[in-house]
C-alpha cells in the first residue's frame, strides 16, 4: 500500500489502487451506513473525500471530528456523487490525534481578524493554505528567475551598523544576557537591517549580477494594510547597468512571478478569483502580457494636479507621492502597473544618482493597482565626490560609509538595482486585502506574538 499525498491522488485515474493517506479532518458527515470525511493534507487546495463504513468509525475512540489527524487506507474509486472525480473507499481509519469539540476552526467562514489571533491554526484554512502555496511558488520562482539570468544569490547580514536607507527607521539590537557588563555587544550601536542593498552593491562590484532575498526590518509606526515591521525583500543589483536596464529587469521579474503563480497554482488562483478578488486572474493575465507604462515624477505630479479629484494630500511638485496618489496613477490613469522615474532628490535616499538638472535623481518606483508601490529602485551614485558631498550635505557620518565610498574609488561602475517587497507581491497576486494575511507570522507595531 503506497503512501500518497492528496495532490498526487487527484492526478491519478481511479482504478481500485490501494493507497494510504495522512491528513487533517475538515469535516465529518454521517449517513445511515457510511460516513464521509473531508481530509486535507495541505498539498493542494481540495480535500479528499474519504468514505468509510460507520462500523469502522464506531470502533474508533471519540474525537474523530473536525481538526483531528488520521491515517486512512483503502482503495481509490470514481466518486459516484460526481462533486469530485475521485474518492477513497477506506477499509481502515487510524485516529492519530483526536480533536475535542472546542476546535476553533469549525466549518464556517471566520474573519481574517479572528484567524490572526490563532496563527498556529490558520494555516489549516482554505484561504491561508492557498496564500501559502502561492507564496511558496513565488519564492521558488525568484531563485529560478535570477539563476537563469546569471545572478548570484548573496546572503546579506541581518545585523548591521549602517542605515542603508538613511531614514532612521531601525530596530536597535542589544544583548540582554550580557546586559550588565557589555551593553554594546558589537562595540558600537547595532541594528536590524532595513535593506541588503549596500552589501549587494559590494558583491555586484565583484560578480556583476547578484540578488539578496531575506527578511528586512522597519521601525516605522505605520499601521496600514501594506506595512509590516518585518518583511521580506528581494534586491537584485547589477554592475555596468543604468536605470533603463533596471526598469526592464523589474518588469520582466514581475511578469515572471505572475506567470509562475498563474501557471502553477490554478486551483488556488481560482479560489482567489471567486472569493477574494473577482476577476483577478484576468487582470494578472493582462499585466503579464503587456508592457509597463513609464512616466516621470514631474509628469505624474502634473497629471495628479489636473486630475480634478480631491485627494487627502494636495499633490504638488516636491512632495512624496502618497499611497492614494500611487493607486490613482496605477488604477485610474494607467489601468495597470506604471513605473515612475526621476523623483526629487530631497525625498529619496542619499545613494541615488543625481541627474544633471541638480533637482532629481535616477530613481524608479513600480506602482500597481490596489497597492501602490511594490518596487523601489534606482541607479546608484557612482561618482566618489558627488556621493561624499551628498552624505555630508545630509549630515550623515561619512566615516560609517567609508567602505561604501571606496567602492567608488576602486573600479567604480555605473550600477543599479531595486527592492521588491515580497509580501506586497504576494498580496498583489492573491488579491488579499491585508498584508498581515500573506505572511505566516506578521510583525506590526504592538504585535510580535507567535
Ligand atoms: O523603497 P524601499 O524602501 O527601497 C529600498 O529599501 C532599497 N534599498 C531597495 C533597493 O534599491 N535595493 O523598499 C523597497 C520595497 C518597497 O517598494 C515595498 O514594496 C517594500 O520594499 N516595503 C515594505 N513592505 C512591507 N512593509 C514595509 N514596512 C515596507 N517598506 C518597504
Ligand atoms: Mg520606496
Amino acid at each position: 500500500q503506497e503512501q500518497k499525498r492528496i495532490s498526487d491522488i487527484f492526478s491519478m485515474s481511479p482504478e481500485g489502487q490501494s493507497i494510504t493517506v495522512y491528513g487533517w479532518v475538515r469535516s465529518v458527515r454521517e449517513s445511515k451506513q457510511v460516513a464521509f470525511i473531508e481530509l486535507n493534507d495541505g498539498s493542494c487546495f481540495d480535500s479528499l473525500q474519504v468514505v468509510v463504513d460507520r462500523a469502522v468509525i464506531s470502533q474508533l475512540p471519540q474525537g474523530l471530528r473536525t481538526g483531528a489527524s488520521l491515517r486512512a487506507a483503502g482503495i481509490l474509486a470514481e466518486s459516484p456523487g460526481g462533486k469530485q472525480p475521485i474518492e477513497l473507499q477506506a477499509k481502515e481509519i487510524i485516529l492519530i490525534g483526536e480533536s475535542p469539540e472546542d476546535y476553533p476552526l469549525q466549518k464556517k467562514r471566520h474573519s481574517f481578524e479572528f484567524l490572526r489571533q490563532i496563527a498556529h491554526l490558520r494555516p489549516r484554512t482554505n484561504t491561508f493554505g492557498a496564500v501559502m502555496r502561492v507564496r511558496n511558488t513565488l519564492a521558488q520562482e525568484i531563485h529560478s528567475f535570477f539563476n537563469e539570468r546569471g545572478f548570484m544569490y548573496v546572503h546579506s547580514p541581518i545585523i548591521t551598523t549602517s542605515d542603508a536607507e538613511g531614514a532612521g527607521a531601525m530596530f536597535r539590537v542589544s544583548a540582554e544576557a550580557e546586559g550588565a557588563e557589555n551593553p554594546e555587544f558589537f562595540g558600537k550601536p547595532a541594528y536590524l537591517t532595513v535593506s541588503g542593498q549596500l552589501e549587494a552593491e559590494i558583491y555586484a562590484q565583484a560578480f556583476g549580477r547578484v540578488y539578496t532575498f531575506g527578511p528586512t526590518f522597519r521601525a516605522e509606526n505605520s499601521n496600514t494594510t501594506r506595512h509590516l515591521s518585518e518583511f521580506w525583500m528581494v534586491e537584485p543589483e547589477m554592475a555596468f547597468c543604468e536605470l533603463e536596464g533596471d526598469m526592464q529587469l523589474a518588469e520582466d521579474f514581475i511578469k515572471a512571478l505572475l506567470r509562475a503563480a498563474l501557471d502553477k497554482n490554478h486551483r488556488d488562483m481560482a479560489f482567489f478569483d471567486q472569493w477574494i478578488s473577482r476577476g483577478i486572474i484576468e487582470q494578472l493575465e493582462k499585466v503579464a502580457n503587456a508592457s509597463f507604462e513609464h512616466i516621470t515624477y514631474t509628469e505624474a505630479i502634473s497629471k495628479l494636479e489636473n486630475a480634478g479629484k480631491k485627494f487627502e494630500y494636495e499633490p504638488h511638485w516636491g512632495m512624496d507621492i502618497q499611497t492614494e496618489h500611487e493607486r490613482y496613477l496605477a488604477e485610474e490613469l494607467v489601468g495597470g502597473p506604471v513605473i515612475v522615474t526621476d523623483y526629487p532628490r530631497d525625498i529619496k535616499a542619499f545613494y541615488m544618482k543625481q541627474n544633471p538638472d541638480g533637482k532629481t535623481v535616477r530613481a524608479m518606483d513600480v506602482l500597481v493597482p490596489r497597492l501602490g508601490e511594490i518596487i523601489g529602485g534606482s541607479q546608484r551614485e557612482d561618482d566618489y565626490d558627488k556621493l561624499l558631498a551628498r552624505i555630508k550635505e545630509l549630515g550623515m557620518d561619512a566615516d560609517n560609509y567609508w567602505w561604501y565610498l571606496e567602492l567608488r574609488k576602486y573600479g567604480s561602475t555605473p550600477h543599479a538595482g531595486f527592492g521588491l517587497g515580497f509580501d506586497r507581491m504576494v498580496q498583489y497576486v492573491t488579491g488579499m486585502q491585508n498584508i498581515r494575511d500573506v505572511i505566516p507570522f506578521p510583525r506590526t507595531p504592538g504585535n510580535a506574538d507567535f
